[in-house]
């Protein structure tokens, strides 16, 4: 192993795969890079281990590769959901023209490359329940276009040039560290804040509206597991279905009730994003990946939130400042 690159790093994902990473393979192995400059005071990037990378920009991918002897990049950056409906031409600018130059610079400079793609990659036409590995992929969004669409790249990079590309259909993260960067799972994050300082929050999405989630430790373990099974035991190169939970506002909702009596959730839907949820899947088959690389999260709904109402309520205060029961 060389040095490892990190794309669109101080996301909600990078903020933890990359102290996942460091702890693993050692700091100086781990190169973090982002179109926004390293905050002043992070934990994770340094002035020698931070390069500011825009993954449009294809020659600065390749110094950045060249600079630091990369063999391996996880490429996060890209506009999530919501966001890519509001902005489809910059989406599809980041999230497609952006791992085609990811996928180039690893071609011609050998390096293997994670891809996260989504249940967004799936559409109405898909069997909702259970929806397996190879299915229909007609994504109505265009955070779906380019997630399906990476797939095929992906797999092109993989079988007309050898590229040591893996990837991952990841449900929804829920997390601590870092805040959501504008999903349709958002609400499986917000939640928790505002069931801590207000005993209250105001649903974006309908009650019922059930969809596969992860907590962010078993979601970057899997990234991690992923890259370093056998090549040879994976048959899939697009990416492979992952999940562990498969919730609705209401479950969540009534398991955050179980720490916090008297926690109270209402619904004002937003209907273009209760439409992109309508569109995913409820629950994800993952016997591939279980198969394939002994993929197996260690979360459920119940362990997740003590967890995260535990981590929180450490740092977020009630509306008078005290520290919030949890
Ligand atoms: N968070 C989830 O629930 C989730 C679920 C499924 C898939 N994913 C995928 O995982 C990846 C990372 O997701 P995330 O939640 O960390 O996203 P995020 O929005 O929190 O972070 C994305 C990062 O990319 C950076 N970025 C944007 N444009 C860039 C550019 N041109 N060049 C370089 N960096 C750029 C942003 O500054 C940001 O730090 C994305 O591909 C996303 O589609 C996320």
């Amino acid at each position: 192993m060389r040095n490892i690159l990190v794309t669109g790093a101080f996301g909600q994902i990078g903020s933890e795969l990359i102290p996942a990473l460091q702890q693993r393979y050692g700091a100086e192995h781990v190169i973090v890079s982002d179109i926004r400059m390293a905050p002043l005071q992070s934990r994770v990037a340094t002035e020698r281990n931070f390069e500011h990378v825009d993954c449009t920009q294809p020659q600065q991918i390749i110094d950045a590769v060249r600079r630091h002897d990369i063999d391996t990049i996880y490429h996060l950056a890209a506009l999530l959901s919501a966001v890519a409906e509001e902005r489809p031409h910059l989406a599809w600018s980041i999230n497609m023209g952006g791992l085609y130059n990811v996928l180039e610079a690893a071609r011609q400079c050998r390096c293997r490359v994670f891809f996260p793609s989504s249940i967004g990659a799936f559409g109405p036409s898909t069997p909702r329940d259970h929806t397996p590995q190879v299915t229909i992929q007609r994504p109505t969004t265009m955070y779906g276009v380019t997630k399906a669409s990476g797939e095929l790249l992906c797999d092109y990079y993989a079988a007309r040039f050898g590229l040591d590309v893996r990837g991952l259909r990841l449900p929804g993260l829920i997390s601590y560290v870092a805040p959501p960067g504008g999903g349709t799972t958002d609400y499986a994050v917000e939640i928790f804040y505002q069931a801590l300082r207000y005993k209250h929050y105001r649903c974006f999405l309908g009650p019922a509206t059930r969809l596969d989630m992860m907590y962010m430790p078993d979601a970057t373990r899997a990234m991690i597991e992923l890259m370093e099974a056998a090549g040879a035991a994976l048959k899939y190169r697009n990416a492979y279905n992952v999940t562990a939970m498969s919730i609705s506002p209401e479950d969540l909702a009534a398991e955050i009730r179980k720490h916090i009596p008297g926690f109270v959730i209402d619904y004002q839907v937003d209907p273009v994003r209760q439409s992109i949820a309508d569109s995913w899947p409820r629950s994800l088959d993952d016997s591939a990946a279980r198969t394939d690389w002994g993929f197996a999260p260690r979360f459920d709904l119940a362990s997740m939130t003590a967890d995260m109402l535990a981590r929180l309520g450490e740092t977020v205060t009630g509306p008078e400042g005290r520290r919030a029961p949890a």
